[in-house]
């Protein structure tokens, strides 16, 4: 049996600017994840088997523009294996889909390393990640490609769309707590409307966006010099512009007053909005209390987190 797992992520600042070119922190979230295990088959073919979505096919009958059909067509492409190998193809994630926290480019980065180490192909992460953004595409329309990245390198990231990696050193840790509305925000249609929001008014969001991108580079240095508490106040404002943009609502805005009436130094949505999570920058002394107050109020579920 061959196996893989990737990780989940959220973005801390930057989401939506992302895409015109801003940038954007994101870090992987590792307790939850995606676990892929590739075993031979019986007869011929491709068999997926993923119950945490109650699906179970043959890979020949989903549609071309499937994103699991298309993640394992381009992988084996790419290794040069045309006849469709007997395979079975276990899927299990412990990451919601539909939420911000990256399912899908997770689902792809595993899929990929697990036919990778099947086939005894080496791959390197550039190759993982240029594939797994090849698949975001199918799933969002235009993504920054942000997901893919920080998932294929599993560690912090400083993002700016097309332009290479970069890493953040993070000098002191810090804790996040992330809570689920429990609403399936399809990221498609937060990043088609502020799209459109865009085109009636480019210079007013580029104005937006701009602001946001100086977030981002705020945050990076705070970062990078171990002043994690300065991050409070900017997830605040970059929160305040998302609202702007009209990606935030009512559960989101609600569980953000939570966050900071029980302790949080500062919160914000995270990823396409609408729904999905949000984010609270927290004391470590403080993460339980808040935690607890977000699921008080109303969270699906909330997963504490140490960035370091
Ligand atoms: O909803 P998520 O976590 O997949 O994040 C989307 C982030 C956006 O900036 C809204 C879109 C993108 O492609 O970067």
């Amino acid at each position: 049996m061959s196996t893989a797992s990737a990780p989940g992520k959220i973005i801390l600042f930057g989401e939506h600017a992302v895409v015109y070119g801003r940038p954007a922190l994101a870090v992987p979230v590792t307790q939850v994840h995606t676990d892929v295990e590739i075993t031979e088959g019986q007869g011929t073919g491709i068999r997926i088997d993923a119950p945490n979505i109650f699906l179970q096919t043959q890979l020949s009958a989903l549609s071309s523009t499937n994103p699991l059909r298309s993640v394992i067509e381009k992988t084996l492409q790419t290794f040069s294996i045309s006849a469709s190998p007997a395979l079975t193809i276990r899927i299990l994630s412990t990451i919601p889909v539909a939420s911000g926290l990256g399912s899908g480019a997770a689902v792809s980065v595993a899929i990929i390393r697990a036919l990778a180490a099947h086939f005894g192909q080496a791959i390197d992460d550039e190759r993982v990640n240029q594939l797994a953004y090849d698949v975001e595409k199918i799933h969002h329309g235009t993504p920054s490609g942000i997901d893919n990245t920080v998932i294929t390198f599993a560690q912090p990231v400083y993002f700016v769309k097309e332009q290479p990696i970069e890493t953040l050193q993070v000098l002191r840790p810090f804790t996040i707590v992330i809570a689920d509305t429990g609403i399936l925000a399809p990221t498609r249609e937060s990043v088609g409307d502020v799209r459109k929001l865009w085109a009636s008014n480019p210079k007013r969001w580029e104005l937006v966006f701009d602001k946001i991108g100086e977030i981002a580079r705020a945050a990076r240095q705070a970062i990078q010099n171990g002043e994690w508490q300065a991050m409070g106040a900017l997830m605040d404002t970059n929160q305040a512009l998302l609202q702007e943009m009209t990606v935030s609502s009512p559960e989101l805005d609600k569980l953000v007053v939570v966050a900071k009436t029980s302790g949080a130094e500062g919160a914000k949505l995270s990823g396409g909005g609408r729904g999905g999570n949000m984010i609270a920058l927290v004391r470590p002394e403080n993460a339980e209390k808040v935690a607890f107050a977000l699921l008080d109020s109303g969270a699906r579920q909330t997963i504490v987190t140490v960035v370091q």
